[in-house]
Formats: C-alpha cells, structure tokens, sequence
C-alpha cells in the first residue's frame, strides 16, 4: 500500500482535512443497468413473460406511477445510442444483465430463442468496437413467469434450472464474457420479493418465503460457480462474483452499547445472510442470525426453524465461491434500540433481527429508503475488510436518485463524496477495492418507483415516442473523471449558492 500512499496527490480541503484524490493504479470504473429496466420489447421476437412483467400488466397499482417495462428506453432496438453513451462518458467496462425469458423463453434449455442470443451477441459485438469490456449479471430479478408459477426461489428444483440457463450463457457468450455476477442483490431477491412485496412477484411469505429463497438461491450460486469454475475458465480464462447490496446500519449512539451490538446484528442479518456463507471461513449462516431465527420459532411454536443452517456438504460447496466480494451500497439507516421495530410484520426477517431501525439520519434523495450517508460507506467498507479476511472488492452498483433535474448537483456531490470515501479507505485502511460501477447510464423503470424516482446520467424523456438521451451535467463530471482518473475539482460541478435577488443587491 506504501507506494499508492506516495502517488495519491493529496488536496487540502477548507476544513484543513487531507483528501485524497487521485485513483490508483489499474482502478476501473463502470456504468450498471439492468435488462428489465432499459430493454423494452417485452412481448416481441419470442421473448417470454417475467416477473416483472405480470406484475406491473396484473396489479399495475403495485407501480407508483402506473408505468411499466414494456418500452422503459427500448435498448432492445436503441442498444448502440448506449454504446455511445458509455463511449462519450469513457467508461473502461459495462455492467448489464441478460434476460432469462428473453434467451429461453420456457425458463428451460429445451428451446433456446436465437433472436435473444442474436440481440446480446450484437451488444457483446458494439461494446467490443468501443473497446468497452463487459461484466455481466445472469439473473437481475426478471425471473421468467414460467418458473414462478413452479414456486420461483422458493422451489429448490431452480438449483438445477439456474445452472442450465448459466451453462447456455457461458457457451454462447463466454468468449467475449470475461467478467459474470451470478446473481444481483440476493437480499432484495428473497426478503423484498418472498419476504415482502417490494418487488415482484411480491409473494409477501414474511419470514418464511425469504428463507427458502436463500437456500435455493445460495446453491444455485455455488453451482454456477462451480460449473464456470471447473467447465469454463480453463478455457474461457474469466472471473465469477456475486453482487451483494448493503443497508449498512450504525448505532444512532456510537456510545450506547446495546445499539452497537444491535448494529452488529443488523449487519449480520442483512449483508451477512449472503456474504457469510461465501467469504468467511467458517460458512454457513451468520451465528446470531441462526440462533435469532431459532428463538423466534420456538417461541411461535414451530417444530423447526424458519431458517435452516445448510449441512456440512452445502456449508463446504458454498464457501469460497466469489472471485471477488460484489459490493452494491447506497445508504446507512441507524438502529436505535432492541425490540420489535413498529415496521416488521410478525414472523419477519425484521422481527427476527429484534431491533429499532430509523431513517433519520444524513440527507434526503428522491427515494425514502435512500440517505446520503457517505461516512457510513467508508464505515462499511472497513467492517468488509475485517469481516471477511481481506477480500478484493469490486463495487458493482453505487448512485442517487432526483426527479430528473439535468443539473443534477445532488449526485455529483453523492459521487464525489462517496468516492472520497472509497479513496480514504483505499489508502488509510488498505481497503482492497479494484473498481467502480455507477447506477445508472439513463433514467429508467425504477422497478415498483416506475419511472418517479430517477437514477440516472442521462434523462430519458419517456413522453417522446423517440426516447431521446440527454446528458444531465454528472455526465461532464464522469467524462472528466474517467480521463483523469482524479476526483473532478472544477467549481462547475458544485451547486451555486442562491444568486442574490435584486432587492438584496
Ligand atoms: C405487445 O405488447 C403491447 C403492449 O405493450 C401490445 O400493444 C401489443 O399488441 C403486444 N404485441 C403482441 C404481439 O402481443
Ligand atoms: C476452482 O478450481 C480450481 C482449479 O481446479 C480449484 O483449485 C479451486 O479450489 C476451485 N475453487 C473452488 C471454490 O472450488
């Protein structure tokens, strides 16, 4: 870490703090969308329905603004606009996701649709022009309705159709592919979408769905893992992850000792109930969260556990299975006491935690749920590197959301203080981070926020036919930063004060 530390150029901010601001060496950076929320041409060229797609056509109150995905920014037809977009803004890789019903619109391998291998070899082909290196998520959420109506993650039979869909995509595009993410958010998978009804198909199982998902899902991880690791890289020479977003909690008294030990616990059931399994030694689930699961049971008078601990067999073939350690983050909430927050339904992943959580704390964005909390990041960062023995990280996803202001000051400054923070653990703490993904390329449909909450650097103008891409001002910012691989320090990029009326003149 030495020599980083010797040419990292250091500024003297006004408060006298030194701050980093150059990226080292070999540091990546990169866009992420995912195919669901920019594709479109949801019903054409054989491509079946999802998910998504039968929620946001059946129960279309679900979707704040009533809008859907079967247009979102149509990059099933507009994929080269962005191309060069991504080429303007100088990114070194793409992030996106292939659609399962799109490539085998049965959610099996008995038909294979050439027109969904045609439409990712010809993105795989434009990226390739740009010299722009793909990473790409096999499953971001768009499960073909087909295998829900089996049970979906909840069905364990999906271990062996998730390893068949990722075989299929490892032959076909596996040469150009060096770079996968098996699946993207697996919290937001089970609890939101099995354990609530966040997001699609918003099954609602609260406490009982969401860990049935975990299991089925950790194992259909591991086996594409395995299958890539043994089958593909010998030959194909690649790298496999998985994507793991954190709500990162503190204690809203760092000296109250009871909030502290509830953070820890929070941290444990939310980003520990995936990262455990894979990154640490001992595998498995977190401890406490076993044990919390368990006591929570027994008191409602189950015979078992809600949540299963895997056998010796799965905890071995589990552990270990992440090239990097995928990190998705936005935000910090705080917890602020033990008990039963007056959010949880009961049973619940919440109840089961046993703790208070707030929102009320750094500043606002256009989504409730979203704090800007830059602090917290770094806070996170650090627990990562001591949690889970020193792991490479990649951060896969990172962004805020407005309404779709072109000047988009509030997530230039989220950026530039979140990257600060990537920068101060890098080379005060040795935080092992290689690399950088920005949510997102272009405003699109925000799952059940539709397209009312706006993630992204280019506004999409939904209500024009042609769906025009307009650079908002972090587009300039990103420009910059990606060729000078510097944080941007240009005036230009910080909200002016208010100018003064002419009665203060
Ligand atoms: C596809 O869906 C659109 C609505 O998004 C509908 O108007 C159109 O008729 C559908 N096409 C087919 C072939 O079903
Ligand atoms: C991946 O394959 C290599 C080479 O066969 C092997 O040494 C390694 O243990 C495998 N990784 C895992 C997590 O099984």
């Amino acid at each position: 870490m030495a020599s980083a530390i010797i040419i990292a150029l250091l500024a003297i901010t006004h408060s006298g703090l030194a701050q980093y601001t150059k990226f080292p060496e070999g540091f990546t950076f990169g866009v992420a969308t995912a195919a669901h929320q920019i594709e479109g041409a949801w019903n054409v060229s054989g491509k079946s329905e999802n998910v998504w797609d039968r929620l946001s056509h059946t129960r279309p109150w679900m979707i704040a603004d009533g809008t859907n995905g079967d247009v979102a920014c149509d990059s099933y037809n507009r994929y080269q606009e962005d191309v060069d977009a991504l080429a303007h803004i100088g990114v070194d890789f793409y992030r996106f996701s292939l659609s399962w019903s799109r490539i085998l619109p049965t959610g099996r391998v008995d038909f294979v649709n050439p027109d969904g291998i045609r439409y990712y070899n010809a993105l795989l082909d434009a990226l390739a022009e740009k010299n722009i290196e793909p990473l790409v998520t096999l499953f971001h959420w768009d499960l073909p309705q087909t295998l829900q109506d089996l049970g979906g993650w909840a069905n364990p039979k999906m271990i062996d159709y998730f390893r068949d869909y990722s075989d299929l995509c490892f032959r076909e595009f596996g040469d150009r592919i060096k770079s996968w993410i098996t699946f993207n958010e697996p919290y937001e998978i089970c609890e939101d979408a099995y354990g609530d009804d966040k997001k699609a198909p918003a099954i609602d199982s609260h406490g009982v769905g969401n860990y049935l998902c975990s299991d089925t899902l950790l194992k259909a991880h591991a086996e594409s893992y395995h299958l890539y690791n043994e089958t593909y890289r010998p030959t194909q020479n690649g790298r496999i992850q998985i994507s793991i977003n954190s709500i990162w909690y503190e204690p809203a008294d760092p000296e109250n000792a009871e909030q502290v030990a509830l953070a820890e616990v929070a941290n444990q059931f939310k980003f520990g109930w995936f990262a455990h399994p894979i990154f640490t030694e001992a595998g498995g689930y977190p401890t406490v969260m076993v044990e919390n699961v368990a006591l929570q049971s027994k008191a409602e008078g189950l015979p078992k556990p809600r949540l299963e601990q895997f056998d010796d067999y799965w905890i071995k073939r589990i552990r270990g299975t992440s090239d990097f350690l995928g990190i998705n983050h936005y935000t910090t909430h705080l917890i602020t006491g033990a008990g039963v927050d007056p959010i949880a339904k009961s049973p619940s992943w919440l109840k089961d935690i046993g703790a208070v959580t707030s929102l009320k704390v750094g500043t606002d964005s256009a989504s409730e749920w979203l704090r800007v909390v830059p602090t917290g990041f770094a806070n996170f960062l650090r627990w990562c590197k001591s949690s889970y023995n020193d792991p490479p990280i990649y951060i896969t996803e990172n962004g805020f959301s407005d309404r779709g202001t072109l000047l988009d000051y509030g997530r230039i400054k989220y950026f530039n203080d979140y990257l600060s923070e990537i920068l101060n653990v890098i080379y005060d703490d040795g935080v092992n981070i290689l690399g950088y993904t920005i949510w997102t390329l272009m405003d699109n449909f925000e799952w059940r926020a539709g397209f009312s909450e706006r993630f992204g650097l280019y506004k999409v103008d939904i209500t024009d036919p042609s769906l025009p891409r307009t650079p908002k001002l972090s587009v300039e910012y990103w420009k910059q930063l990606c060729a000078t691989r510097e944080l941007p320090q240009e005036d230009r990029f910080k909200e002016p004060a208010l100018p003064l009326k002419k009665s203060e003149l």
